[in-house]
């Protein structure tokens, strides 16, 4: 499909289809805090309740309209991820690869997908960051006209993360790596909405301290620009980061409890693909089909293409 067909398809169907916007799912790291779990598999690949954590961004991004993908993680767990998500095209988007040696930075992700992100703007997600709820959340993707936007989310642990600090006025006006005294309870979630302009910042950065090329000074950067929105997530909103024994398990639960509640399901691509309008209901169906018989494929059959069929009638 063209970009001009699939973005009229998306505007009929009440969706967003982000042209000129690419998305990077990194998703590398240690995963020291997870040992003896990501021994042999890596943390983005570890389940959050009933499917991998890598589905949770992956569906982010996709009910953002992002349908040209770059996943990027270690050696030796990238050809699991090929694995899991293959080309892309089950859940009608595309998925480039590319390796991390080393965990030397979130912002090392714009450089190593330099030829990817070509002259298009990115989002970068960790693929560890889980978000749920609120159509405000993706407001800022079709918003979106340059410079940089984050967001701020209220957290009672703001030294474990980059904190914002407002203004009166609720403007910006500083943003610090995991600082001692943090100067508001506002964490920065891992999900960067930047303008092009973001490689060339990449490329400009000199490592910290700790030997890592830090997403904060970018975001330092798109701020001294006078070019950074920050987004304060309401309350409500979750955003859950799942890289610790105790916040996997949170997560899990919290999915679970959700998904029986409302008989919906979290971060399911192949469901938000086809809401999108990126793959066809009988694209779905055919993909589907190729499942083996699991809650998964039931949930998919009844909630979605059943549901489509009859609204369809
Ligand atoms: P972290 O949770 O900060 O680091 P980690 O995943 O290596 O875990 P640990 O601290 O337990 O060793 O990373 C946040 C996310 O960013 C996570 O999804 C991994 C990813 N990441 C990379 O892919 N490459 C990197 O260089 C860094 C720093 C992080």
């Amino acid at each position: 499909m063209t970009n001009n067909a699939a973005f009229l398809l998306a505007k009929r169907l009440g969706n967003f289809y982000a042209v000129g916007m690419k998305g990077i799912i990194l998703a590398g790291g240690a995963g020291s805090r997870l040992y003896p779990l990501t021994l042999v598999a890596s943390k983005q690949l570890q389940p959050v309740y009933d499917k991998p954590m890598v589905y949770y961004p992956l569906t982010t991004l996709i009910e953002g309209g992002i349908r040209e993908l770059c996943l990027i993680s270690t050696p030796q767990d990238l050809p699991r991820f090929q694995q899991l998500l293959g080309d892309g095209r089950r859940f009608g988007v595309s998925i480039e690869y590319r390796v991390q040696e080393k965990p030397a930075g979130i912002a090392q992700a714009f450089l190593i997908a330099e030829s990817f992100i070509g002259q298009d703007n990115v989002t970068l997600i960790l693929g560890d960051n889980i978000f749920y709820g609120g159509d405000s959340f993706y407001r800022a993707f079709a918003d979106f006209k340059g410079g940089e936007t984050i967001y701020g989310y209220h957290v009672n642990d703001p030294e474990r993360y980059g904190v914002v600090e407002f203004d009166v006025q609720g403007k910006a006006v500083s943003i610090e790596e995991k600082p001692k005294q943090p100067k508001s309870n506002y964490a920065v979630p891992g999900l960067y909405i930047c303008d092009n302009s973001v490689v060339e910042i990449a490329k400009n950065l000199q490592p910290s301290a700790r030997g890592e090329l830090e997403i904060t000074a970018v975001n330092v950067e798109y701020l001294k620009r006078g070019q950074l929105r920050v987004q304060r997530l309401t309350r409500g909103f979750a955003w859950l980061d799942a890289g610790t024994s105790s916040s996997l398990h949170e997560a899990s639960a919290y999915v679970q409890t959700i998904e029986k509640r409302a008989g919906i399901k979290i971060g399911c691509p192949e469901e938000a693909a086809f809401r999108q309008g990126f793959v066809s209901l009988e694209q779905l169906e055919k993909i589907v089909g190729a499942m083996p018989n699991c809650e998964y494929r039931t949930y998919l059959e009844h909630e979605v293409v059943a549901e489509a069929k009859r609204l369809n009638q």
